[in-house]
């Protein structure tokens, strides 16, 4: 069965840990490992704007040895011109993978299940998984550990970062506290998907709208923008109701001592950030976004892998 990176919770906590394990050793000796020598090519498709995704990507695949084929999505007219089944059945052919920034989840999950090859979101209105294995592996290596880790998101719980974040951090076994106000709390359905993996992985997922309560002992406190690709419409409502969730220099000051500060980028300083913090000594933003390179390389090279296992 040809695997996918659709949504955080297609890698089990083996799986996840494996691939940031990857990741580790992808930083250490990034030109070492050439899953996509030929060169074979990774198809990549941008419907909402991009920049750390489409460099991390190119860059990632030129090092694994392949292609990095940019497919203009206005140009392909995909759902539009000809329909998301026939344009995955089409990629399937030419590319190793697919890689896709798009609106919809259900499509998707629909190139997915035609084209043959594996399918990695590089972000939807619903998920951001390739973040999140950049920002792990950005905890994992100024924290040490994720298992019992304290994370607090503040902001925008219901974007795909909020989800990404439950999903993700409950398969690595933290505890993901998430905070907003009642209206931008995230999904129901996602919070209990989330605390059933925390069940298993001994995590724990708490949602609430006390900032400070939140980021109270949390040894890592992540946000992002307030208004999401496509929210734009959305914004002066947003700032109005997100303005006591912003990520200040005072709100970190009551995270545990040493917390790390994170954002996915692109950041809006003096709204949904401080200058103060994201410019500060506890800022990792920096490294989550060259840790998006390492992180997509073992992404890549995992799920090729075990399409090369199953065929073996
Ligand atoms: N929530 C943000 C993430 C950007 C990387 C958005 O969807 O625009």
């Amino acid at each position: 069965m040809t695997r996918h990176l659709l949504r955080d919770n297609d890698l089990s906590p083996a799986e996840q840990a494996a691939v940031l394990d990857l990741a580790a050793e992808f930083k250490v000796s990034p030109y070492d490992a050439r899953p996509l020598a030929g060169p074979q090519s990774v198809a990549m498709i941008f419907d909402k704007p991009t920049l750390r995704t489409q460099v991390s990507f190119s860059a990632g695949i030129a090092e694994l040895g392949g292609f990095p084929m940019l497919v203009e999505g206005r140009l392909a007219g995909i759902g539009v011109r000809e329909s998301v089944e026939d344009v995955a059945r089409v990629l399937g052919r030419q590319v190793a993978a697919i890689v896709w920034r798009t609106f919809h989840q259900a499509d998707l999950d629909t190139m997915a299940a035609h084209a043959g090859v594996p399918v990695v979101n590089a972000l939807t209105d619903e998920f951001h998984p390739c973040q999140l294995i950049a920002d792990l592996l950005t905890v994992r290596e100024h924290l040490g550990v994720l298992a019992g880790v304290r994370v607090a998101f503040v902001g925008d719980a219901a974007c795909n970062m909020g989800s990404s974040w439950l999903l993700a951090g409950a398969t690595a076994g933290m505890h993901v506290v998430m905070c907003a106000p009642p209206d931008h709390l995230p999904c129901p359905e996602i919070v209990t998907q989330a605390t059933d993996i925390a069940a298993r992985t001994g995590g724990s997922i708490t949602t609430g709208s006390d900032p400070v309560a939140a980021v109270r002992g949390a040894a890592a406190v992540v946000t992002d923008t307030w208004v999401s690709m496509g929210k734009e419409e959305e914004a002066a409502a947003r700032a109005a109701v997100l303005a006591p969730y912003a990520l200040t220099a005072e709100l970190l000051a009551t995270a545990a001592p040493g917390a790390i500060a994170l954002h996915c980028l692109p950041a809006y300083r003096g709204t949904e950030i401080d200058a103060t913090v994201i410019d500060g000594p506890q800022s990792v933003v920096w490294d989550e976004a060259e840790n998006r390179r390492h992180a997509q390389k073992a992404v890549l090279a995992f799920l090729l892998g075990a399409g090369e296992e199953e065929r073996a």
